[in-house]
């Protein structure tokens, strides 16, 4: 078998900023290792052989300067039009030429951690022999997703884009994962922006030619700082067993934690539970971490308190610091000494914060 995948990744994950200014949504690591190389792994383990990765210059330009590995696939890129992003489906309009496909394909977004059997969803597509199979996952609350009305068969009769959670037909949301006919290229305009969820989608229902497959899976979106918190800890939750970190002396570590190559702890520090350090991260001494994530080569000075948030790639934060509940401290932002910082506060890129702000807001 020789199956292609989509990966669409050329988003501006505006919801993750200020972290996604410096870095696309699919570099996000979690725990410790980028997104899209889970992703690739997930793929090269179901007999996938080659991606098409449907991005912009940017996220091109991040994805080649990391080089993440390649888990054995062959990658191409597909990149959309300067200044024009073409929307979901505009973007797979544009691997056609690049894939040159035959049979069905699978197409994902860039921005979900999932454990999807793409086999099984390969085999739903050619049983039924719809022209698109969407995966369905259940979830409590489906209203901020695009939920799918089942028919008989499994035949999606109407596709409803983010109803109340009283309207919601049923709490089987779009996973963002798909496999598509070549035929649906016939379906997507090529001059204009377009949204397989919004445009497609429904026009197929109506044809009766959509069908839904449901996951039982791990599935979850990284959109948000509370999802992507939320995926690292379910991750670290489930890496817990194999995690045999040695504790030194004079630090307490409360599991589960992921602590990268070269790491320096103080004295007297307390880390975790929930807690991703990245690579090379040096914290100093009666520090406290919990449920946070703190990207490579950041610097945390002595006596600092941090829970509940997110501090990016080599930022400096002070000593006697406090950050707390959903704070995001972007790449390169600088905290003095003896800041206290709350309430989902934001610092921008390079920003230096020097006065204490307790009040929602964001530094740029
Ligand atoms: P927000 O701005 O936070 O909503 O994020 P987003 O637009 O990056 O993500 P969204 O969830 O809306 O899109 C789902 C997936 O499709 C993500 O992996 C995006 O990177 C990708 N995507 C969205 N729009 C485009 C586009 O115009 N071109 C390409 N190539 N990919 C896209």
């Amino acid at each position: 078998m020789y199956l292609k995948a989509v990966i669409l990744a050329g988003g501006f994950a505006t919801r993750l900023r200020p972290l996604s200014c410096s870095r696309p949504k699919a570099l996000f690591p979690i725990v410790n290792k980028p997104l899209l190389q889970w992703i690739f792994e997930g793929l090269a383990a179901n007999e996938i052989t080659e991606v098409i990765l449907a991005v912009n210059a940017l996220t091109q330009f991040h994805i080649k300067q990391q080089k993440p590995p390649k888990c054995g696939l062959k990658i191409k890129y597909a990149i959309d039009p300067p200044k024009t992003p073409l929307g979901t489906a505009g973007a797979i309009k544009i691997t056609e030429k690049i894939a040159k496909y035959e049979e069905p394909f699978i197409v994902l977004n860039g921005d979900i951690f999932t454990e999807v059997n793409y086999k099984q969803l390969m085999d739903t597509h050619v049983k039924t022999g719809a022209l698109a199979t969407i995966a369905l996952h259940k979830v409590e609350d489906p209203s901020r997703y695009g939920v799918a009305e089942l028919e008989k068969g499994n035949r999606i009769k109407n596709f409803i884009e983010k109803p109340t959670k009283e309207q919601a037909p049923t709490n089987l949301i779009n996973a963002g994962i798909y496999v598509l006919d070549p035929k649906i290229f016939n379906y997507i305009p090529i001059d204009r922006q377009c949204s397989i969820e919004r445009e497609i989608f429904p026009a197929l229902a109506k044809e009766h030619k959509l069908f839904g497959h449901i996951n039982e899976g791990l599935w979850m979106d990284i959109g948000t700082p509370i999802e992507y918190l939320r995926t690292n800890k379910i991750i670290l939750d489930k890496l817990k067993e194999k995690n045999n970190l040695k504790t030194p002396k004079n630090l307490e570590i409360k599991k589960p934690v992921a602590i990268d190559k070269k790491v320096t702890i103080g004295e007297k520090t307390i880390i975790g539970p929930y807690t991703v350090l990245g690579k090379n991260v040096t914290i100093g001494d009666r520090v406290q971490i919990h449920n946070s994530i703190i990207f490579p080569d950041t610097k945390i000075g002595d006596n600092t308190k941090i829970n509940g948030a997110i501090i990016g790639e080599n930022a400096i934060i002070g000593k006697n610091v406090q950050i707390n509940n959903g704070c995001i401290i972007a790449d390169q932002a600088k905290i003095k000494d003896n800041i206290n910082l709350t309430n989902e506060f934001a610092v921008c890129p390079a920003k230096e914060v020097s006065e204490t702000i307790l009040k929602r807001n964001v530094i740029c």
